[in-house]
């Protein structure tokens, strides 16, 4: 039989009618309905994504698909008039071909799953359904299918590993709510701690007894308030200044300092020319990268190396999907060690807060929860690589920025004297009562408010006499944004700092953009209010 000739298969009935209102001689229509039909038919084998074999009853190939030749790498002319079983049958599954070769013959369809082999002889592991293609009670010919399920078996695969990053994604929003709380009271604690230590602090001198217990505590603050970022890195829309920056000049910088106190540690560095733009907070991109400093060096106990490299890469459709970012631009970071490596229980799990494989006291499980949470927020993915006893490769990819401006950098603040009238805003009792005591040590006038209501009331009466206030976002009853909303209304251009013990979210952004002059995150050094505070008073003048 030759491929076309499979006429009496079909019931003309089962197809439209072409030629409605129109006559046609009775043969012509035939012909017609059978080119159609092998139309549809051809269609349906070559888009197939299985492969397909057509052979007559003693299974020697009268036409193959392309997904035939793709799999087992015959092209047609190669495959037509051989015996499909001498060709991709392995000689080990010879006994099993020929007795599906004789059930088939007998009428009976036939499913296994079995190996064949390519060309190359390459095994393949397929799902093989082969059956009789009858015309009544005669068997004219065999139809096999083939379906890889190795492609299959990567399908599922990715379909899980896509699950899993939708649950961690899940998980993390969980966690990244109640940290971001639990941070945000954590830092005004600090905030009352470090204000209390810091006007002590100045008005001792150096010899004092207490002038080192002092700093013993104010650096504790420090460490507290390093926790507290931490916990805020988890925490969704979690960005403080956003810059256009070029990743190797952050990842240099760091990488250089981290490494100046680790002598048993060697440094290898790999930047790209011309490495894309990214737009990031770059202090929290610092801490990120930080906290992989940290592990890897920690992995490597007898010593090692720590390398760095940054790359420009296009994600295409593929790459894009498997991880779970949109395609285009990216700036890839990676930062790669020779330590002692992670197993596969421990790799998946290393993204979860408060996983440590550390002893008690010296992991909190924190830092990659929190280099997750700041990656994400960037827009960006990180992903792990692993081998026991070989060392790990972790890779950042945050999106390129069509933005080339390179911010100066931060100078560090120092405090010193100024002068005007503040208005300081703040519902926490403490808060207020240090901030103020702070302030007015640094030379201003401060009227304090605890609470929206009153700030707006003070600032409707003293209106001419501020020169800025300082406003706390997160207050009950009267939030920071509906205070500089009523402020507004005295006045269309108040200068207002805000502060909070939260990281700059997307309100405080907004804000930002309204109008507010700066943002200052709590808990903060006498030194880090002066130069803020300047700055915005400066702002506009
Ligand atoms: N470079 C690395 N090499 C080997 N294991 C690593 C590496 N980085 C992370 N890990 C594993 O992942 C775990 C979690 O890391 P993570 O940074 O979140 O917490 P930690 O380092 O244990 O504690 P913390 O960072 O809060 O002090 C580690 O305990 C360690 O088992
Ligand atoms: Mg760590």
């Amino acid at each position: 039989m030759q491929h076309g000739e499979e006429k009496g298969g079909f019931k003309d009935r089962d197809f439209p009618s072409m030629h409605s209102g129109v006559v046609i001689p009775r043969q012509e229509a035939e012909d017609e309905t059978l080119i159609i039909r092998n139309a549809y038919l051809e269609h349906l084998l070559e888009s197939a994504r299985d492969a397909i074999v057509w052979a007559e009853s003693d299974h020697r190939v009268i036409r193959v698909n392309k997904a035939f030749s793709r799999l087992f790498q015959y092209a047609t002319e190669e495959a037509l008039g051989k015996y499909v079983d001498d060709l991709i049958a392995p000689e080990e599954f010879y006994d099993q071909a020929r007795e599906i070769t004789r059930r088939v013959s007998e009428g009976e369809t036939v499913r296994s799953e079995t190996m064949r082999c390519r060309k190359d002889h390459s095994p393949v592991l397929v799902d093989l359904l082969v059956a009789p293609i009858m015309i009544g009670d005669r068997q004219v010919g065999v139809c096999a299918t083939y379906r890889d399920l190795a492609e299959r078996k990567r399908a599922e695969e990715n379909r899980r590993s896509l699950e899993k990053q939708l649950l961690q994604a899940q998980k993390m929003e969980a966690v990244g709510a109640l940290a971001a709380g639990v941070a945000h009271d954590f830092n005004n604690v600090l905030m009352g701690v470090q204000g209390n230590a810091s006007l002590v602090l100045a008005d001792l001198d150096e010899t004092h007894p207490h002038y080192e217990r002092l700093s013993n505590i104010e650096h504790y603050v420090g460490r507290g308030a390093d926790l507290a970022k931490q916990l805020l890195g988890l925490a969704r829309g979690g960005h403080h200044e956003v810059k256009s920056a070029n990743m190797n000049d952050l990842i240099n910088r760091s990488a250089n300092l981290f490494i100046r106190t680790k002598k048993e540690l060697s440094l290898r560095v790999d930047y790209q020319e011309d490495l894309w733009f990214v737009q990031v907070d770059p202090g929290q991109i610092e801490q990120a990268l930080l906290n992989l400093y940290i592990n890897a060096w920690q992995s490597m106990p007898g010593g090692g190396t720590l390398a760095v490299f940054t790359k420009n890469v296009v994600l295409d459709e593929d790459m894009s999907c498997s991880l779970n970012l949109a395609s285009g631009r990216y700036v890839k970071c990676s930062i790669v060690d020779t330590g002692i490596g992670m197993d596969k229980n421990t790799r998946e799990r290393i993204f979860e807060p408060f996983f440590t494989t550390k002893k008690m006291g010296r992991g909190t499980g924190l830092g990659l929860a929190s280099v997750y949470g700041i990656i994400r927020n960037h827009g960006g993915v990180i992903k792990v690589e692993s081998q026991v006893g070989k060392g790990t490769e972790f890779s950042i990819y945050l999106p390129a920025s069509e933005y080339s401006i390179l911010q100066p950098k931060d100078h560090a603040p120092e405090a010193s004297k100024g002068s005007g009238t503040i208005l300081l805003v703040d519902d926490e009792e403490m808060i207020l009562q240090i901030s103020a005591e702070i302030l007015e040590r640094m030379g201003y006038r401060v009227l304090a408010a605890d609470s929206g209501e009153k700030a707006v009331r003070l600032f409707k009466c003293y209106c001419g006499a501020i020169d800025l206030v300082i406003l706390d976002m997160i207050m009950p009853e009267m939030s920071g944004a509906e205070v500089f909303h009523r402020l507004r209304k005295v006045n269309p251009h108040p200068k207002v700092l805000l502060s909070s013990g939260y990281s700059l979210e997307e309100q405080a952004r907004e804000l930002l953009r309204e109008g507010c002059v700066g943002f200052i995150q709590k808990p903060y050094s006498m030194s880090e209010l002066s130069e803020k505070v300047k700055d915005a008073i400066g702002k506009g003048q």
